[in-house]
């Protein structure tokens, strides 16, 4: 019940005040000594607190999440109308690329020194990946085409076997050319055609095929090892100078089967028993692939100078 009038407001109530702006004030000064268990005058300015509901037990709440992210890579076409050149894209773990990126929507095109190997239906443009013109080559015939390049997967590959005292100078700068300077080349002759100014999902991507034997070693493949530490190292160095506008990774399989594989002595120990290898066998070509689709596709948007191991645990460091 509100108190008398009297002793609310006391000697301090300004006499000369109209009644209405009196009335309105009262009615205020009485909630405020309610609250406060205070009695008295209130001066206009002073704050009357708020009376605050109890919460709502959390199952009545509105609940609000931040906007989900969807998951780009398996929702709907997360490539839809972008234009991939993969490098080796006609056999092996190229033409799994290729398929792959094809299956999400983009327009990936092989970009191979033996066209004629490159599965029915997927495009293949010719192009040896040592020779500077027969890349810009390809370069220029897939702009034709499409007018866009939203990524290259530099994966062409040679692989070779040999001790050291047998390996020949000419057979370690094939190696070199073909895996760590076809590389740079591609990575440089793709520079004119991306557009650097695009959204984090939308990134120009580069990803270079390296291998876990460039972190490993194994003897007899000391030019391929050579090349594919290259590639790591050349893949980190492309990260920093081309950040923030394209990102760059690199892909390190294991053994995968694939004829490069089928090629090598171990092949058998390998296939046959998964030696050395904690998963207990060897990666498919499409394993590896869908690697690189994410590192292609926009989930992969805050990723740029790793390294993605595809090798069943074989390298862990
Ligand atoms: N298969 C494996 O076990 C394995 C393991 C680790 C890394 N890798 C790497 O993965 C990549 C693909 O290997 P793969 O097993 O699919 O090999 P692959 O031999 O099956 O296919 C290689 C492809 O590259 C093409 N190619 C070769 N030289 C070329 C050149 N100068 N220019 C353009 N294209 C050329 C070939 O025509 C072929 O289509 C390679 O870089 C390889 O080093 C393979």
């Amino acid at each position: 019940m509100a108190p008398p009038l009297s002793t609310t407001f006391g000697s301090t109530r300004p006499e000369k005040r109209p009644w209405t702006r009196a009335i309105t004030r009262k009615t205020r000064a009485w909630k405020t000594s309610s609250l406060n268990g205070q009695a008295g005058w209130t001066t206009p300015s002073s704050r009357v607190p708020r009376i605050r509901r109890r919460p709502k037990p959390l199952r009545f709440q509105r609940r609000k999440w931040p906007d989900p992210m969807p998951n780009q890579l398996t929702d709907g076409l997360p490539l839809a109308g972008k234009v991939f050149a993969v490098t080796g894209g006609a056999r092996g773990i190229g033409a799994a690329i290729v398929a792959t990126l094809n299956a999400r929507g983009a327009n990936a095109v092989a970009f191979d020194i033996d066209p004629s190997a490159a599965p029915a239906g997927s495009e293949s443009i010719t192009c040896d990946v040592t020779d500077e013109a027969s890349v810009k080559g390809a370069f220029e015939s897939l702009n034709a085409k499409y007018g866009r390049l939203d990524g290259i997967v530099s994966n062409a590959g040679i692989m070779l076997e040999k001790p050291v005292a047998d390996t020949t100078l000419e057979d370690f700068d094939r190696v070199i050319a073909v895996n760590l300077r076809g590389v740079f080349l591609m990575a440089k002759s793709a520079l004119p055609y991306f557009r650097t100014d695009m959204p984090d999902a939308d990134k120009p991507r580069i990803v270079n095929v390296a291998s876990e034997l460039g972190h490993l070693g194994r003897p007899e493949y000391s030019a391929y090892c050579a090349s594919k530490g290259g590639v790591i190292a050349l893949t980190r160095a492309l990260a920093r100078e081309f950040a923030p506008g394209i990102l760059v990774n690199t892909l390190a399989p294991g053994p995968t089967d694939t004829d490069m594989l089928r090629a090598e002595k171990n092949y058998d120990s390998w296939v046959k028993d998964g030696e050395g290898i904690p998963l207990g066998r060897v990666a498919t070509a499409e394993e590896v692939a869908l690697a690189a689709a994410f590192l292609c596709g926009p989930d992969s948007r805050f990723m740029t100078g790793t390294i993605v191991d595809v090798n069943g645990g074989a390298a862990m460091y």
